[in-house]
């Protein structure tokens, strides 16, 4: 009984441990450009104190604690990354969708407060669009040595790192594409060193054709000066610098074919209207089961007593009598037999009579010939085995 309360509680969604829950929110993000959603401190502490008693409204909320998944999964949607450094850090959800990715996805947030152990849970949907222009054609990515993933993802941050990238790639569709941190992409985690920085790959895409800078800093003959440990070729001015640190040498150039973007879904069965909700059909048909129910419960059962019976007739009607078994003796062996018995039976009879004879040392225990001791069978001769081979030295 118990274990089934406790597992009970344990199925139980979020929102029932902690009780208190935010308003659904409602998110959108484009395929072909990064989406960043912060989650605002605020609303959950605001929540963690409503939900309290009237005495303990005043003790301090604390760090917060933010937990992520996809509704009812253990797990984020594969494009949706989570990312909170510590207690006091801000959070941030963010990634790349791509059209694979297009629909609605339905996240769980749950903040829980490290100092008086409330949560407090919200729900997060997000509808991934098509972006109708696909994605961005031309793509460059950029390692930034400088910074964890986090210190990119505000708002703020990305425009002004758009900005300088524009400095080296004059084109004004410029758009963050992707965000990623170097870590998911092989990289060691740093040294706890002041200064040193996981790194982050920004990857910023345009329409139009790469500047002649960015072609001259990923041309073989940059790559040589990289391998010998040189800087590439530079034909402009980094504009990154000093606010951002580029590693030039890990600038990878990216050509999406044209054409390889998914073919724009048609309205129609089974494909929403722009806006339009999904609805999931709420109670399944009930489908017929009688059959399932007869082979998986009554096959086995009908067997089973079908073998009980064949076993109850062998044992019971097919059993070999006294009578039988005589009836299938050949007379001559049963005589013998009889005769047997009856000779056994006399001696036995006739050695119970006899009272005062002793009875034959055969029939005693162990005995001693010469005293004519009973005692307990001495010990046999040492084993063979536990004898030296030599003889001990005197
Ligand atoms: C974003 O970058 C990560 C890591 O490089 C990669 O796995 C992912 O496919 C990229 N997403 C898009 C939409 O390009
Ligand atoms: C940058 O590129 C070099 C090779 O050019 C590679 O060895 C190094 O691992 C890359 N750095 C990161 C952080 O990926």
């Amino acid at each position: 009984m118990e274990v089934l309360a406790l597992l009970w509680l344990w199925a139980l969604p979020a929102p029932a441990l902690g009780g208190a829950s935010l308003p659904e929110l409602r998110l959108s993000a484009a395929t072909g450009a990064v989406f960043v959603h912060e989650l605002q401190r605020e609303p959950f502490e605001e929540a963690f104190v409503a939900a309290r008693e009237e005495d303990s409204a005043a003790v301090p909320v604390g760090p917060t604690t933010f937990h992520a998944h996809l509704g009812g999964r253990p797990d984020l949607p594969r494009w949706l990354r989570f990312a909170q450094r510590h207690p006091s850090a801000p959070a941030y959800l963010y990634g790349s969708p791509t059209d694979a990715d297009a629909g609605t996805h339905s996240i769980e947030v749950l903040a829980y407060s490290r100092a008086t152990y409330e949560t407090v849970a919200q729900s997060v949907i997000v509808t991934v669009v098509p972006s109708p222009a696909g994605p961005p054609r031309y793509q460059g990515e950029f390692l930034v040595t400088d910074r964890d993933v986090e210190e990119l993802l505000p708002a703020a941050t990305r425009r002004r790192f758009a900005e300088a990238a524009r400095g080296v790639w004059e084109r004004r569709d410029l758009a963050i594409v992707n965000v990623t941190s170097a870590l998911h992409r092989g990289a060691r985690v740093p040294l706890p060193i002041e200064g040193r920085k996981e790194g982050v790959y920004v990857t910023v895409g345009s329409h139009g054709t790469f500047s002649q800078c960015l072609v001259a800093a990923a041309s073989p003959q940059s790559r040589l000066r990289c391998r010998l440990g040189q800087q590439p070729v530079a034909t402009c001015y980094d504009t990154f610098a000093p606010r951002f640190s580029i590693a030039w040498c890990n600038l990878s150039l990216l050509e999406v074919p044209v054409g390889s973007a998914a073919p724009a879904p048609v309205p129609g069965s089974g494909v929403l209207e722009e806006g339009g909700d999904f609805a999931p059909p709420t109670a399944a048909p009930a489908a017929p089961l009688l059959a399932g129910y007869l082979l998986t419960l009554l096959l086995p059962l009908l067997l089973a007593a079908l073998l009980c019976l064949l076993l109850g007739h062998l044992m019971c009607c097919r059993r070999q009598g006294l009578q039988k078994r005589d009836k299938e003796t050949p007379d001559i062996q049963l005589a013998h037999h009889r005769s047997v018995r009856g000779d056994a039976e006399e001696l036995r009879r006739m050695a119970a009579a006899r009272a005062d004879v002793p009875r034959p040392l055969s029939t005693l225990p162990m005995f001693n010939v010469r005293t004519g001791q009973r005692a307990p069978p001495a010990r046999g001769p040492p084993d063979a085995a536990r004898r030296p081979l030599l003889p001990p030295q005197q």
